[in-house]
């Protein structure tokens, strides 16, 4: 999939050579693939924008204690997937395996208050097993809606993950929810759950046994305990009065919004944080090991636990990297509008003049650093993936430019001024 020439390093000692590769489970993104990326990646920004959500930074890094208290002790993420290093002070850090806890402990320590929409993308580590949707280091496209605590804000993260994934073509896509309950309802469904669970153990997986009184409820989701927990009990039927009323409420949004669901009774989630509403994107077509594109969920006990007051939360994290093998590689645009061709050397620095005002005017465009002929200028036009070829020669004079359409061959002398115009709106553009 990726190329596989090895740089070649030479080290300091005489006659020992060194190559790299890039660590297991990470990847380079390099065009033309990178394009895509990008793509997907502006498009992500722009779509939260129009949701109302602003762009959030944190670090890649922080101080493990929030992931282990955030996402919880006993989830998998933190037993087994961190990377977690002291630094030359002692200090116990780990690179970021999510998002939500980072963005909660910065609207805490920011002292922000009341409603705050915000919204990310950037790199994610986790040791796993790599394979195709499963990677150590992943890109996560994110939302967390905080301070509301209304079905309605579930359903509109629900409908900006959708809506972004439909943009990206897959249009399959369903949503898998369920609701896994507030805390009171939790503690008699857990000791229900365990106990059901504790007379089933000599059927159940090693580590489904060790949770039966840690982490009962994942073991509703264990692929290896599947057939066991078939007909076990089920959050959804021990809600009380308002976590159910917000359920149905949530049901009748997705239902009015037209937004394929499914109810998932037994969809839990992997990270602790959440209560009431979990959700997964589920594009049937996308039949890699892990094939959930996305998910999220209600937090609205994480801001407590971090140190912070009440606040409710909901929010959503995407895999970019998995969006891209579910939806394939579209054929990706051109990497560049126009390659300027300069035929009369002295008219280089004209080129250059003319380039900066073709910028200027939204045009991506290119030309070769120093003097070449035009044969190798042409190469290089070709080889950069250009779309049009435009000549810059004796009819500089007279105001007019040859422009060439690198994949038609269609060739025309055309006003300088209608470059930019051919490039937005095809050759009749600048008529
Ligand atoms: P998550 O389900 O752990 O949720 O991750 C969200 C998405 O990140 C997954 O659906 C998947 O697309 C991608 N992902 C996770 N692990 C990997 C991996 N090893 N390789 C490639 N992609 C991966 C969260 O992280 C929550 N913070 C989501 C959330 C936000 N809940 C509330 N707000």
């Amino acid at each position: 999939m990726r190329p596989t020439k090895i740089p070649v390093f030479f080290s300091t000692l005489p006659g020992v050579c060194m190559s790299f590769r890039a660590p297991k489970g990470t990847d380079d993104v390099l065009p033309p693939e990178s394009r895509r990326w990008r793509e997907l990646l502006r498009s992500w920004d722009l779509l939260a924008e129009q949701y109302g959500y602003a762009y959030v930074a944190t670090p890649i890094f922080e101080a493990t204690d929030l992931f282990a208290r955030g996402v919880g002790e006993a989830t998998e993420v933190v037993e087994k997937q961190m990377y977690s290093f002291r630094d030359k002070g002692g200090r116990h850090l780990t690179l970021r395996p999510e998002v939500t806890a980072s963005v909660l402990r910065a609207y805490i320590q920011g002292g922000l208050s009341g409603e705050f929409k915000g919204a990310y993308s950037g790199p994610c580590f986790r040791y796993e097993r790599p394979q195709e949707g499963r990677r150590r280091q992943f890109w996560q496209l994110g939302v967390e809606y905080l301070g509301a605590p209304d079905a309605e804000a579930d359903l509109e993260v629900i409908e900006l993950g959708y809506r972004y994934l439909l943009d990206c073509g897959l249009g399959d896509v369903v949503v898998h929810v369920n609701s896994i309950g507030d805390a009171p309802d939790r503690v008699a469904y857990h000791a229900l759950l365990s106990g059901w669970l504790d007379e089933r153990s000599h059927l159940l997986s090693k580590d489904a046994v060790r949770r039966i009184h840690t982490n009962p409820l994942r073991v509703l989701d264990s692929k290896a305990d599947r057939e066991v927990v078939a007909d076990a009990p089920v959050p959804l039927d021990y809600l009380e009065g308002e976590t159910a009323a917000h359920h149905d409420q949530l049901i009748a949004g997705l239902q009015e919004r037209g937004i394929a669901h499914r109810h998932a009774p037994r969809l839990v989630r992997g990270l602790d944080y959440y209560n009431r509403t979990v959700f997964e994107y589920i594009p049937p077509s996308y039949a890699a090991a892990h094939n959930a594109v996305g998910g999220g969920g209600r937090y609205d006990g994480l801001s407590r636990l971090l140190g912070g007051g009440d606040l409710p939360g909901v929010g959503l994290a995407l895999g970019l990297d998995r969006i891209l093998s579910a939806a394939g590689q579209s054929p990706p645009a051109r990497a560049l509008d126009v390659f300027l061709v300069v035929a009369d050397q002295e008219r280089r620095s004209l080129a250059h003049a003319f380039a900066r005002r073709l910028r200027a005017a939204g045009v991506r465009c290119d030309l070769v650093a120093g003097r070449r002929s035009v044969k190798a200028q042409f190469r290089a036009a070709n080889r950069r993936d250009a779309a049009l070829a435009v000549v810059i020669g004796a009819e500089w004079d007279r105001g007019m430019v040859t422009a060439k359409d690198l994949s038609s061959g269609d060739e025309r002398t055309i006003p300088a001024g209608e470059v930019a115009a051919w490039v937005i709106g095809g050759p009749e553009g600048g008529r």
